[in-house]
């Protein structure tokens, strides 16, 4: 199916911590934007040709616009960078349709939802979807410090007469850490987990969950549980393009295609998201992202060109 981009016009812009503002974006040539579920992300095409995936924020029935927020990362590609220093009110840019890689199960039991930084995006619509049904929630959400807590006066207003708790953690300020493991374990049987955050956050929540049953756990990373391969000393063949590319220490295939002008689509930069997928034809890739399946990883015919490497001298690629 083929996703059809949508005009948006960029209608507010917040300040909501250090490092993270948020956006309120309506759509130009239509009264509503696609309906979306609690959890959904949208990939925002920027004007610096840049494709970035975002949370939405609000609740799922307000699709007379959609709201994301935007952390500023230091080693940012032109996603973060672009949004915190060149947008604009009235500016217009281009999204493709929401989609939902961590869908809420329907369920009747206690929702308990853990969040960390800038993680705290999609579960901000999960609340609205569950007090909108006067489910019963409890948030645990940390942040470095005070002015790193992103959300503050939203999360204390959708609390209020809502079926839901909220338990913050200042991780630098307080020296206040959640302990996940406790808390599933006292949390009620037939509770849902979903965790948003770091990939540090979601293997310790990962670990936690060990005990629960598997479909009682949720999560989305927002970067890969492995670093990134960046060690270099291989070469990448591009067998439609004809040339032959080193990848030096220091740089992703990503960066080697990029700078060569070769028109490869991505999102996340992190391998979380699978935009950037690229047909292997030969060599064996060093894969480090947390897209592909064990098995897809192992038959080596497809690589998250913006984490992985080669472990082969030479990696060939259907480009
Ligand atoms: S750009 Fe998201 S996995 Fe590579």
């Amino acid at each position: 199916m083929v996703n059809t981009t949508i005009k948006a016009r960029i209608e507010q812009i917040k300040y909501e911590c250090e490092g993270i503002i948020s956006l309120e974006l309506i759509p130009v040539n239509q009264n509503s934007f696609p309906s979306f579920s609690a959890g959904s992300h949208i990939d925002i095409k920027l004007p610096n040709g840049h494709t970035r995936s975002y949370s939405l924020t609000n609740a799922p029935n307000q699709y007379d616009r959609y709201n994301i927020a935007v952390k500023l990362e230091e080693d940012s590609k032109g996603g973060s960078a672009w949004f915190h220093h060149e947008a604009r009110v009235g500016m217009e840019i281009q999204t493709l349709p929401p989609s939902n890689d961590f869908e809420m199960v329907p369920s009747d039991k206690m929702t308990v939802l853990f969040a960390a930084g800038i993680g705290i995006t999609p579960i901000l619509s999960m609340i609205a979807k569950l007090n909108s049904e006067n489910h019963a929630w409890t948030l645990h959400y940390s942040a470095k410090t005070k002015r790193q807590r992103a959300f503050f006066p939203l999360l204390e207003k959708l609390r209020e007469n809502s079926n839901g708790q909220i338990h913050y953690y200042l991780t630098a300020e307080e020296s206040s850490r959640m302990d996940l493991q406790a808390i599933m374990q006292a949390s009620p049987e037939g509770t849902h987990f979903y965790c948003c955050g770091p990939a540090s956050f979601i293997n310790v929540f990962i670990e936690a969950g060990q005990n629960h049953p598997a479909e009682n756990i949720h999560f989305e990373r927002f970067s890969a549980s492995q670093e990134a391969a960046t060690d270099g000393g291989y070469n990448i063949h591009l067998a439609r393009d004809g040339r032959t590319l080193p990848v030096e220490a220091g740089q992703s295939i990503l960066d080697v295609l990029l700078d060569s002008g070769i028109d490869v689509q991505y999102a996340c930069s992190e391998g979380v998201c699978g935009t950037c997928k690229t047909t292997v034809l030969d060599g064996i890739p060093d894969h480090r992202d947390d897209c592909l399946t064990d098995e897809e990883k192992a038959q080596n015919k497809a690589i998250m060109v913006c984490c992985s490497g080669s472990l082969s001298k030479t990696l060939t690629l259907d480009l």
